[in-house]
This record gives C-alpha cells, sequence and structure tokens, in this order.
C-alpha cells in the first residue's frame, strides 16, 4: 500500500451546478481535491463544459482544482484551463500522440501534469511516461458518464503503477476515477491508489457531507 495520504476528489459532474457553492463547502482543502469533468462530445459521447465552470469553481473553493480532460486535441485549451484556475490538468494517453510535449506544456502552464487510461488500454501505453508525471489516472468506467459500475479489473493497472513507483522510486500520485464508493475505495487503495475520485457516491447521497467521510473512512 502506498504511504501516501489518501485524497478524495468529489467530482462536480454529479453535483447541483445551480449551487456549486454550497455542493463545494463540504471538500476540505487539507483533505481533498474538487475533480472536474470535461468532455467534448468526441472523445467521450458526452458534453460538460470548459474553462468558464473551472473558473466558477476557483473562486468558490480553496481546494486542489484537478481538471480531468475528456476531449480530443487538448493541447489546445491547457493555457485556458490553467489561466481559469485549475491547479492539475490530466489528458488522456488516447488522445495525445505527442504525450511528452503535451506534458511538458502542462507543467511550462505551471500546473501539475496528469496522464489518464481508459479501461481498453494496456498499461504498457501508458508506463513510459511513469517518470513525467505528477498523476496517473486509472479510469475505473469507460469514461463519459457517472454512476456506472466499478470495473475490478482495472485495479491491475493501478498494482503495475505502484509497484513501478516503488521500485523506480518515482513519484506521482495514483488517482482512481469511476464507480468509487465505500467498498470499492478500499480496494483501490489496497492495490495502491492514493486519489479516489467520486461522483454520485458522494454527490448523490442525502447527506454529501457523510458521505465524504465515509470515503475517507473506508480508505484510511
Ligand atoms: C466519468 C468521469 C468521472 C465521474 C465519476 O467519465 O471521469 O469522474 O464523475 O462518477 P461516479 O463516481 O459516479 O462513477
Ligand atoms: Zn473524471
Amino acid at each position: 500500500m502506498s504511504a501516501r495520504s489518501p485524497i478524495v476528489a468529489p467530482s462536480i459532474l454529479s453535483a447541483d451546478l445551480s449551487r456549486l457553492g454550497a455542493e463545494l463547502a463540504i471538500a476540505d482543502p487539507a483533505l481533498d481535491w474538487v475533480h472536474c469533468d470535461v468532455m467534448d462530445n468526441h472523445f467521450v459521447p458526452n458534453l460538460t463544459f470548459g474553462p468558464i465552470v473551472v473558473e466558477a469553481a476557483r473562486k468558490l473553493t480553496t481546494c486542489f482544482l484537478d481538471v480531468h480532460l475528456m476531449m480530443e486535441r487538448p493541447w489546445g485549451m491547457i493555457d485556458a484551463f490553467r489561466a481559469a484556475g485549475a491547479d492539475g490538468i490530466t489528458v488522456h494517453i488516447e488522445a495525445c500522440p505527442q504525450t511528452r510535449e503535451v506534458l511538458r506544456q502542462i507543467r511550462a502552464a505551471g500546473a501539475k501534469a496528469g496522464l489518464a487510461i481508459k479501461p481498453k488500454t494496456p498499461f504498457a501505453a501508458i508506463a513510459p511516461y511513469l517518470p513525467d508525471l505528477d498523476l496517473l489516472l486509472v479510469m475505473t468506467v469507460e469514461p463519459g458518464f457517472g454512476g456506472q459500475v466499478f470495473m475490478e479489473d482495472q485495479l491491475e493497472k493501478v498494482r503495475a503503477a505502484a509497484a513501478e513507483r516503488a521500485t523506480k522510486q518515482l513519484d506521482f500520485h495514483i488517482e482512481v476515477d469511476g464507480g468509487i464508493a465505500p467498498g470499492t475505495a478500499a480496494a483501490a487503495r489496497a492495490a495502491g491508489a492514493d486519489v479516489f475520485v467520486a461522483g454520485n457516491a458522494v454527490f448523490k447521497a442525502k447527506d454529501p457531507k457523510a458521505a465524504l467521510a465515509a470515503l475517507h473512512a473506508d480508505v484510511k
């Protein structure tokens, strides 16, 4: 298991955007990140928001803003998301043939650089980039929608990344995203993950603050 302190990252994809300030008030900047899912209806079959919502979130929370770009040609938007207040920007390996160049661009903009991998993409595709990362995002559902069922088999990638991180003494977060709830979060933690994105499990709960606390308890 990673010695890193676990971080929970509520995803605003499942939040009520008409009361985003109240929704984000449950997150503690010392323990939580805020996850922003950007979708372009091309890389994934869904459309969400761009920098203006990230800019609004920036005004409402001091939490680390973890921006997950599920879009083609993300390099054209990196500076705009950084200017909007993104602290971390994650692009998909499947959308970035010039991976190293895009990671460099994210860092040059002043943000933490993340790389995400879809369920059907093999671990070998991202393995060469691990030394260049601040964060590896392992998708545990097909990207595009909240509320899907956790894919346990994806934890193999988490284990492989955690092993590489330990043997090569690398320094990056391992984040899991999709179907994270008490139980699946603990399984991901045991596999070596240290950042846990949760949409429905937090914002669709009767008491989102209690749901967030339950996730923290699950990954302790
Ligand atoms: C899915 C997004 C996730 C989504 C997770 O494509 O990347 O961040 O918000 O939602 P839940 O936790 O409901 O599976
Ligand atoms: Zn996400």
